[in-house]
């Protein structure tokens, strides 16, 4: 680990490189010296991507082998792959599905010791203690140096339980079913566009899908066994995944309470568009890098409420910003173990109440 406080992210794709931008433009609020990304591919289509990441002021990493073809695109290398991780007090992967596990093993266990945490997102599960801002922050200890960010619509879905269900530490949920309605692939991506609708199945004999089994774990990490089951479908629709949702709860509820435990939820937005497409272009419009960094934006004309204690409704999961407000989160409590929540005032204009 090198002096200063020093961020590095692996990874520029969908979730990597509006992380790898807000850091750098919240740099000096979040206390951080010095940004630094790998970016793993020398292609020539990334060559703007990768220049406007170096003039916002990260640092480029690549590795050994690799040198000569990025300086052949006319990109200079900082540093070498694992020199950028030696250097880094906090590391942030945001890698496909396995790589950052392969990561762990390969480099990251072993600088442990000397790195202050590592991060890995969504689909890497088995990395670390499971973890979502607003929700387990509790279930954080100095001892958890590997932390698993989880997916946006766990994120999203456990804001949902969370506002809804949990008083004062207490679960009030009796039953929890969800139908996660995603979209086929992401704007910045040309591959697994789908022609039409396409249904997922239940590999989970009790919960259905991971989306229900991710959020078991993680309140799990609380101490709370949640009755939760999920399914998923994939649309042919490149803007935002949709949550239909509805909570069962061991207690009486009424509509408007329903709306005010939305309303009083800081990390929850609330809006009267029904369209996702008019709700990504607000964020587009609103956010950062076209991000806001709510857990989930809550269609309020949506809401319904069935024998006093059941809540039925519809929500859309802020692309992966929610993962990307609790990937700096963990990260600054990792550098300032003390005083991090103040620091994190920075992203409040990202954080909308209404969309
Ligand atoms: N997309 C979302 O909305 C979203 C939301 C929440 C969580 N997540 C999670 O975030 C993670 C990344 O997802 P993504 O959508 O950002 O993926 P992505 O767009 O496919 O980007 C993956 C990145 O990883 C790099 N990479 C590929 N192979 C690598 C290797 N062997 N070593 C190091 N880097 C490698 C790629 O670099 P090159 O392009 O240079 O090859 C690319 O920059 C996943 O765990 C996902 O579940 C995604």
């Amino acid at each position: 680990m090198a002096d200063g406080n020093i961020v590095h992210v692996v990874g520029t794709g969908t979730i990597g490189e509006p992380l790898i931008g807000l850091l750098c433009d919240a740099k000096e609020d979040l206390e951080i010296d010095e940004v630094t990304f790998y970016k793993h591919s020398p292609v020539l289509t990334d060559r703007p991507k990768v220049k406007g990441l170096v003039n916002r002021g990260g640092n480029l990493a690549v590795r050994e082998g690799k040198i000569k073809e990025f300086q052949e695109l006319g990109i200079e290398p900082m540093y070498e792959a694992e020199e950028a991780i030696r250097r880094a007090s906090v590391i942030i992967d945001c890698t496909p599905k396995g790589t950052g596990l392969m990561n762990k093993e390969k480099y990251y266990n072993k600088y442990k010791n000397k790195i202050k945490g590592f991060l890995a997102q969504g689909s890497e599960f088995g990395f670390g203690k499971m973890y979502a801002v607003g929700i387990n922050d509790q279930a954080i200890t100095p001892k958890d140096k590997f932390i698993h960010i989880v997916s946006c619509n766990t994120h999203n879905m456990a804001v949902l339980i969370n506002a809804l269900a949990i008083e004062n530490k207490k679960n009030h949920l009796k039953e929890g079913r969800f139908l996660c309605i995603r979209r086929a692939n992401d704007i910045s991506q040309v591959k697994s566009f789908l022609p039409s609708p396409e249904v997922g199945i239940h590999k989970d004999i009790k919960m259905g899908t991971h989306h229900a089994v991710d959020v078991y774990h993680l309140y799990k990490t609380l101490g709370i066994e949640l009755n939760v089951f999920s399914s998923a479908l994939k649309l042919n629709t490149q803007y935002m995944h949709c949550i239909w949702y509805d909570l069962k709860l061991n207690k009486k509820i009424t509509k408007d309470e329903a709306i005010q435990c939305f309303i009083d939820n800081p990390k929850v937005a609330v809006t009267h568009k029904k369209a996702a497409n008019l709700v990504f272009s607000f964020g587009r419009d609103h956010g950062h890098y076209g991000r806001i960094l709510d857990q989930t934006v809550i269609v309020l004309p949506t809401i319904h409420v069935l024998n006093d204690n059941e809540i039925i409704g519809f929500c859309f999961t802020p692309q992966d910003g929610n993962s990307i407000l609790s990937s700096i989160t963990a990260t600054e409590r990792f550098l300032f173990p003390d005083s991090y929540e103040e620091k994190l005032n920075v992203l409040g204009a990202f954080l909308l109440q209404e969309v």
